[in-house]
């Protein structure tokens, strides 16, 4: 029997730096790499595109029907089209990240999506595939060989977004903290599941950030081989 593609799940809030390690961890161990937040994002386009108010839960999943989402597993090709349409640059606007919330906890909506990371990373073929996002350690991947829970400081992250962003550091910090407060149902920053390894990179910079978790990963995978 062929091996499942091992899944690297790593979940964290805005601004922990997780997408950047995430995506360079993939590039140096040659594994896949999914953005799961990419498709909220997308769908979040898409409604707005289909004059679809995201607050009316049924018509957000008829809309789900015609929602045409492409995803690529390149850490170096982060292209997102819907129905051919290439959005990978509009889904990043401060408008469609704000109409993520009216949906994002629609059951449906959250299931049909995970339907496709499944696939994309169980047909990948590649050695690995990291999927990152909120709800990765505990819904979409809960079996994965490894589960990581990276986090930092609101302080911390606010001062990498704020110079990431060219913007105020407390601006950024209230708006981080109501990102976290809206993400608060998919994902408890307070405590990790049992078997989550957490990576904390208050103290630490980006090589030592994809170090402790390229540590992880071996640690890991070498359990999980060794069986
Ligand atoms: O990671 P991001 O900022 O691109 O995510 C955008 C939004 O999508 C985020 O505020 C919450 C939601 N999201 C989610 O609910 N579950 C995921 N697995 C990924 C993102």
């Amino acid at each position: 029997m062929t091996e499942l593609t091992p899944i690297i799940a790593i979940d964290g809030p805005a601004g922990s730096g997780k997408s950047s390690v995430s995506k360079e961890v993939a590039r140096r161990r040659g594994y896949g790499f999914l953005d799961t937040g990419a498709g909220y994002r997308a769908l979040s386009w898409h409604l707005a595109q289909s004059g679809v108010d995201g607050t009316d839960a049924d018509a957000v999943i008829h809309a789900l029907a015609a929602f045409n989402l492409s995803l690529g597993l390149d850490p170096d090709d982060r292209t997102v089209t819907v129905g051919g349409t290439d959005v990978t640059a509009v889904i990043r606007t401060p408008e469609v990240t704000a109409g993520i919330a009216a949906f994002v906890q629609v059951a449906e909506v959250r299931a049909w999506l995970n339907a496709i990371y499944r696939r994309l990373a169980g047909e990948s073929g590649l050695g690995g595939v990291v999927i990152e996002g909120r709800d990765i350690t505990s819904v979409v991947a809960p079996d994965a060989p490894v589960r990581i829970l990276m986090t930092a400081s609101p302080e911390v992250r606010a001062q990498r977004r704020g110079i990431e962003l060219g913007a105020d550091t407390e601006e950024v910090k209230q708006a981080i903290l109501a990102r976290d407060a809206s993400d608060s149902h998919v994902l408890d920053l307070a405590e990790a599941d049992p078997g989550v390894d957490v990576v904390d990179s208050t103290e630490l910079d980006f090589e030592q950030t994809i170090e402790a978790v390229i540590a992880v990963i071996d640690r890991k995978l070498e359990a999980h081989n060794g069986r």
